[in-house]
């Protein structure tokens, strides 16, 4: 039997594989069969908009297209070859636009509205309504993020099935009946998830609305910039919109094997940290009364001076958020002109994972996925939870081995919950290893992470099957990039030198981690790059100013290891990283181009193939698996947090550290994001609440190390005994082991 179906559209005949939606089938033979409520991405279609009106032969009532499937001998007749479809869809805009009102000239999606292009393709051209129309208070704020300007809602629950079907959040709902529903959320409540903002893109008319973006700019006066979200290592696709050289807004471009269309809100809403007041816009040099700007031309003397100064006794400590070329131009200049010197980014990537790679899409279609580590795949890599969740939808198991998994395990036991999954006797390793749509997950730190999970899924033999994949989710954006880059800038591995001459520390993140601060304590001199003052000021001898990476040409590579190109969506206001590190190249005799293009083609001489720019295209693609090699043997150790100690549950609980979603330098930096942001709490697992008499909501004292934190419970029923997890932003000064009592 065939699996392809033919049918008839507007008298054109459609050839396309069985089970192909109307819609896309008059899509594919040139023909528009408008929606409003229709979006595949959201599930099943719902029919509510009737926007979509077409006549089958043979069927008397005009049907919803979009509710459709193609069949075989069909014969449809759109709006352009049927007047009762016409009528019927003019009729249908005339009732949507019964309630809306004519403010298209002040509505944020006025120029960019699917409502006011259809009506003006479909609709009727003038009012027959005279009464007054509904109003309401507007805006309502969702949230601080999102307004609602409810009149102009068109009840096509687009924004409602995303919420509960794609984010499965359950926070926005529809109110009331007929005329008088309404679009709430739930208690009137702020929409507080992750992925919030997918809602406003989705909004087909401008009922949902960005408060950053609310009467920024119109439409013909916006530059659109194709780039790469370098907040997380899923590296979602993003556009920027510019306007008068400042980026107003961030939406989806799609890449359907990486993001889907969505975002998360951090990757949506944090650019404005690129206008934040303490933003270094130029070089500090530590004089006698603290850090005091210079010219660049001091500063890179300075730059010479200390880079000489050191003998080579050089550590770098590296972020992960670099661009690929940077990281590569900061090798170049570190490791082959300056010789000895070692690195330090704390990421345990491994190339071995490309024999299992596959894109992030695969997850929606697994059967099994397994996900091992303590912190939740939504703090590290959220696009991934939304893969997960799909996959769960259409009706995945989804198996978790951790502190808070469906599976418990001790915390930092990832690696060992891998060994035993590999082990012949493990029936959830049989069940991987039998089948053909397995995923493994890896999301956590330390224990080896990528080259343990590489390790696992050879033994599991994912190789030879397209359906299995593995997954680790590292905590920097460009983790594997710049591994790879510093790899590939010279040949030698050098040991750490002790003293330390001179840090450099690159980068906000590892700027702000306390492990590089304390390296900074070891080290005579400190070069900080930083885009912030107050990550730098106290310790760094030289602060050179760094750039966001909306403002980067380059190329990143993802979790997956896709490399992707980043596009400079603004002009920083400082000289980007390259320029000035050809500059201070040269002066070392050391040649490095300031151009990114022309870094990346000899870097992807060295470990690309030859890879051209070009070749990356808008939506870059995944390359081929590569053959496995074994990752170095390393003896499997329990990581530093992987006992709990056996007096655990009458004194001192192990200290569980994770980095939420909504923190870090740049979300800390946007004041609308702020009620994203995690509560100041504790989470104990109920047996160790309930042994120290605490319920969820009591204040609660951490102590360890002589220092203190007061901060509520919160019982979680998820949680591992012997655990006190809480937010890295509230740990600063605890050690491994803390004591939890009743304030
Ligand atoms: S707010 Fe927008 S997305 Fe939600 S139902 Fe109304 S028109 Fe549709
Ligand atoms: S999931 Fe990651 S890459 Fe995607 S938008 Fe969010 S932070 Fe950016
Ligand atoms: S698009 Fe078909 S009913 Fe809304």
């Amino acid at each position: 039997m065939s699996d392809l179906v033919k049918l008839t559209i507007d008298d054109r005949e459609v050839e396309v594989a069985k089970g192909t939606g109307l819609v896309e089938t008059a899509a594919a033979a040139g023909i528009e069969i408008p929606v409003f409520c229709y979006e595949p991405r959201l599930g099943p279609a719902v029919g509510a908009c009737r926007m979509c009106l077409v006549e089958v032969e043979g069927m008397p009532k005009l049907q919803a297209g979009c509710t459709l499937t193609a069949q075989d001998g069909m014969v449809v007749h759109t709006a352009s070859t049927s007047a009762r479809a016409a009528e019927g869809q003019k009729g249908t805009l005339e009732f949507i636009l019964v309630n809306h009102p004519l403010d298209c000239p002040v509505c944020d999606k006025g120029g960019e509205c699917p409502l006011q292009d259809l009506t003006f393709r479909y609709g009727p051209g003038s009012t027959r309504m005279t009464f007054p129309k509904l109003t309401f208070d507007k805006p309502i704020p969702v949230s601080p993020l999102i307004a609602l300007d409810r009149e102009r809602c068109i009840l096509c629950y687009r924004c409602t099935r995303f919420s509960s079907d794609v984010a499965e959040d359950e926070q926005l709902i529809a109110r009331n009946r007929g005329a008088y529903s309404m679009i709430a959320t739930f208690g009137d409540e702020p929409y507080r998830a992750p992925f919030s903002g997918n809602v406003i893109e989705l909004c087909p008319v401008g009922a949902l609305t960005s408060t950053q973006y609310r009467f920024e700019a119109r439409p013909w006066e916006i530059q659109d910039v194709p780039t790469v979200c370098g907040l997380c290592p899923a590296g979602c696709n993003i556009r920027a919109t510019t306007r008068e050289g400042l980026v107003k807004r961030v939406q989806s471009r799609n890449h359907p094997e990486v993001d889907g269309g969505w975002l998360c809100d951090k990757g949506r809403f944090t650019f404005p940290h690129l206008r934040s007041d303490d933003r270094v816009r130029e070089p500090l040099v530590r004089g006698t009364v603290g850090l005091e700007p210079v010219s660049w031309d001091a500063a890179l003397d300075r730059a010479e001076e200390l880079l000489r100064g050191a003998q080579g006794k050089i550590v770098t400590a590296l972020s992960g958020s670099e661009t690929t070329e940077i990281a590569y131009g900061l090798g170049v200049l570190l490791r082959r002109g300056l010789g000895a010197h070692s690195a330090v980014l704390d990421e345990s990537t491994s190339a071995a994972l490309d024999a299992c790679r596959a894109p992030l899409s695969t997850i929606g279609a697994a059967e099994l996925v397994v996900v091992v580590g303590d912190d939740e795949v939504v703090d590290r890599a959220p696009i991934v939870d939304l893969w997960l969740r799909k996959a769960r939808r259409a009706g995945a198991e989804i198996v978790t081995i951790g502190a808070r998994g469906s599976v418990p395990a001790p915390v930092g036991g990832a690696a060992e919950a891998l060994r035993d999954l590999a082990a012949a006797d493990s029936e959830l390793g049989g069940r991987l290893r039998a089948s053909d749509r397995a995923i493994l997950v890896w999301s956590g730190s330390g224990g080896g992470g990528g080259a343990r999970l590489a390790e696992a899924a050879h033994a599991l033999g994912f190789e030879g099957k397209p359906g299995c994949a593995v997954f680790h989710l590292p905590a920097r954006a460009n983790a594997r990039g710049v591994a790879e880059a510093w790899a590939a800038a010279a040949d030698a591995d050098e040991a750490d030198p002790e003293p330390i001459g001179l840090l450099v520390v690159s980068g906000d993140e590892a700027a702000g981690d306390p492990s590089v601060r304390a390296l900074a304590e070891r080290a005579s001199t400190v070069i900080a790059i930083t885009m912030f003052h107050s990550l730098a000021v106290g310790w760094a001898d030289l602060v050179l100013p760094a750039t966001a990476s909306l403002e980067r040409e380059g190329t990143a590579m993802n979790l997956e290891g896709r490399v992707q190109r980043l596009r400079r969506a603004v002009t920083p206001p400082v000289p980007d990283e390259l320029a000035w590190l050809s500059k201070l190249a040269e002066r070392f005799g050391v040649a490095l181009s300031p151009h990114a293009a022309v870094v990346f083609e000899e870097l992807s001489g060295r470990i690309y193939g030859g890879l051209l720019l070009e070749q990356l295209g808008e939506h870059a693609g995944l390359p081929a698996r590569r053959p496995y090699e074994a990752p170095e043997p390393t003896p499997l150790a329990h990581s530093p947090e992987a006992n709990v100690p056996e007096d655990h549950f009458v004194g001192t609980l192990r200290l569980l550290r994770y980095t939420p979603l909504f923190s870090g330098h740049q979300v800390e930096r946007v004041p609308e994001l702020q009620f994203q942001r995690p509560e100041r709490e504790v989470a104990l697992s109920t047996v160790d609440a309930d042994r120290r008499g605490i319920a969820t909501g009591d204040l609660v004292s951490l102590r360890s190390n002589g220092t203190s934190v007061e901060l509520r419970a919160r019982v979680d029923a998820r949680l591992v005994e012997g655990v006190a997890r809480l937010a890295d932003e509230h740990a600063a000064h605890l050690h491994a082991d803390v004591e939890v009592v009743k304030a």
